[in-house]
Order: C-alpha cells, then sequence, then structure tokens
C-alpha cells in the first residue's frame, strides 16, 4: 500500500484509510470485524479515524487494536456533549473531557491528530474548541490538532497555524472542497483525510444503506443522475455498480493535495476490492477531467456544497 505525506505532521499514511464509523453498529459481528481491521493493519493501512460520537467505536479500536498502537495514526473526533460531561458542546469543558474520555476508550497515552468534529465557522473563529485542542497537544495528549468538517469552514481551517490536519468529504458527486479547501491546505501544507470517498456507495438501493447514510446517499444518487455520465462514457466495463466504487475512489485519491480515503466498511470483501483499486494508482488526467466537467455542468451555480 502507497504512503502519502500528512502535511507537516511528518506522518505518512496509506491511501486508504479506515473510517470507522460503521463500528458503532457492531453486534456479534465485532469479532470479524475485528479480524478484518487487523488483516488491513497486515496489509499496510495505517491510519484509523473513528469519533466521541459514533457510540462504542474507540471502545471497540482501544479493545482490538491498542496492543498495535505503534503501527498506525490514530484520528479522532470531538466537540459535542457526550455521555455525562457538563457543559455546552465545543466549550473548552466539553472538548477537553472528550480528549480525556477518548485516551481512555482507545487505551493509548496519546491520539495522533484530533479533529474538531464539524463545528460552524463561527464556532472556529470564537476560538474556544481550538483553543482546547492546542492546550491538549502542549499536555502531550493528541500531537496535533484538526478540523473534521466542509466548505467555507474548512476553507478557514486549513489557512490556521494550529490547524494540521483537515478531514473533509470530496468523491465524484461531491466536489465543492477540491476548489475552496485543497488549494488552501496545499499552501499550508496542512494534511488532507477523505471522508464519504466513495460517495457512500450511492448506487447501492437506498433500503440497503444503513441509517447514517441515507440522506447524504440519496443526494449523491440525485447528483449523479444529474451529471448523466457512466462507467462507459469514462471507458470502464462492467456493472455499473461494480465499477463505480473503484472509480470513485480513484478519482478522489487523484485529487493534488489528498494525503488519504477513509472508506467506511466492515465487509472484508468490499475492503480487499477498496485495496485493489487504490493499486490501480489515480486515474488519467482525461477521466478526472471528464468527471470534473460533468460536475460544474449539473451544478453550474454551485449549489452543491460539501456534504458535512
Ligand atoms: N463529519 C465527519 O467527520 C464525517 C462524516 C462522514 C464520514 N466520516 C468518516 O469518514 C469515513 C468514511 O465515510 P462514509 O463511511 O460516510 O462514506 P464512504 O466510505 O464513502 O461509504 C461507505 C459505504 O460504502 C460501502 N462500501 C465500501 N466499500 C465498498 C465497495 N468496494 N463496493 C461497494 N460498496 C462499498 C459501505 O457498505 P458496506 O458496509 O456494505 O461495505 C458503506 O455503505 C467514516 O467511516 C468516518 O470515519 C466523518
Amino acid at each position: 500500500m502507497n504512503k502519502r505525506s500528512l502535511g507537516r505532521t511528518g506522518f505518512q499514511v496509506s491511501e486508504l484509510g479506515f473510517g470507522a464509523a460503521p463500528t458503532a453498529y457492531l453486534k456479534s459481528d465485532a469479532a470479524a470485524a475485528a479480524a478484518m481491521l487487523n488483516a488491513l493493519l497486515d496489509d499496510g493501512l495505517n491510519l484509523i479515524d473513528t469519533a466521541t460520537s459514533y457510540p462504542g467505536s474507540q471502545a471497540f479500536i482501544g479493545e482490538h487494536l491498542s496492543s498495535r498502537r505503534d503501527e498506525y495514526v490514530l484520528v479522532s473526533k470531538v466537540g459535542g456533549k457526550f455521555r455525562g460531561v457538563e457543559g455546552p458542546d465545543w466549550s473548552e469543558a466539553v472538548v477537553t473531557a472528550a480528549v480525556d474520555n477518548a485516551l481512555k476508550e482507545l487505551r493509548t497515552d496519546h491520539v495522533d491528530v484530533m479533529l474538531l468534529h464539524t463545528c460552524s465557522l463561527e464556532t472556529l473563529q470564537n476560538g474556544e474548541a481550538l483553543g482546547a485542542l492546542v492546550k491538549a497537544r502542549e499536555a502531550g495528549k493528541i500531537r496535533f490538532a484538526g478540523f473534521s468538517g466542509d466548505n467555507e469552514a474548512a476553507a478557514w481551517a486549513a489557512g490556521n497555524e494550529d490547524i494540521a490536519v483537515i478531514e473533509t468529504s470530496i468523491n465524484i458527486a461531491d466536489q465543492k472542497n477540491i476548489d475552496l479547501v485543497l488549494p488552501v491546505a496545499r499552501e499550508k501544507n496542512v494534511g488532507v483525510i477523505v471522508k464519504r470517498p466513495i460517495a457512500n456507495a450511492c448506487w447501492k438501493d437506498l433500503n440497503d444503506q444503513p441509517g447514517m447514510y441515507k440522506n447524504y446517499a440519496a443526494e449523491y444518487t440525485k447528483r449523479l443522475a444529474a451529471m448523466s455520465i457512466t462507467p462507459a462514457d469514462l471507458g470502464f466495463d462492467g456493472a455499473p455498480n461494480d465499477v463505480w466504487p473503484t472509480i470513485a475512489l480513484r478519482f478522489t485519491l487523484s485529487q493534488p493535495g489528498v494525503s488519504s480515503a477513509l472508506v467506511g466498511t466492515t465487509r472484508l470483501a468490499n475492503a480487499q476490492k477498496n485495496f485493489e483499486a487504490v493499486s490501480q494508482g489515480p486515474l488519467s488526467a482525461d477521466v478526472v477531467t471528464k468527471l470534473r466537467d460533468a460536475f460544474k455542468k449539473a451544478d453550474p451555480a454551485g449549489a452543491w456544497t460539501g456534504q458535512t
């Protein structure tokens, strides 16, 4: 698995990362998911993204992967109120308590990158939440502070000297952050990890989408229909549902400045397909241009913002 620099952090991260949001849904299948994640680490994946607000996810990673802690770059997120902690969202008290809770659940003495989990631009600029992450960094609880979010807030965050990493949505049906956020991130040498990199697999029947994906996937389905482009138009053979995930993942990783794409799956077969897709490298410039043109043509007013 190829590695890329994560901006100025000094970390080298695998092009494919593990998005742990779906681990919040695990029940009897937890052991199989843990085995899958260990196998992904064996195969060279070294970036794991979780959050305070994915119920049980940090504890799952702590339980099953803390014995291999020095083998991966660990990213988590804080900001909103959580179980039993007093105080307003994004306050210093809540952010600090969430950082401490993350260390406990993840069974580690530091998180490599801690992100503010999608607050507004006003909250970012107010500085209290970011200030709490800076204090956590100075205390050695986290190595770097960052922001997970989109659009104007993510562009502002990428330009802030305390922010070393941005997590943002980029995919074939979500291209605004390519023009708004990536140029700032490249200029400031900020690491970019991408969420929703395969457009929430919006080719699937909506009834097969887990609850947390439904609205986002529905929006991407609408956008792709309006883009009116098929894998065959791009020179790819095969049934669209089989080929789109590969094209989508490679499109995301073709964008200059992207360090890693976090795919959220606990299904081994899909994880293996994603490894195979990434190993094929970036798409040709011609295919990228066709996908970018189709997006711009379908949304000439620029109304399709990055989905948070
Ligand atoms: N605001 C935020 O901070 C935020 C928001 C969204 C996401 N994230 C992070 O980013 C990660 C990734 O985003 P995401 O999970 O929303 O979107 P995603 O990775 O674009 O899509 C996940 C969906 O893709 C399916 N899938 C994965 N590989 C596939 C393949 N090869 N073929 C067909 N279907 C495939 C999964 O289904 P199966 O389970 O059936 O494989 C799942 O339904 C999350 O897990 C989370 O860590 C953060």
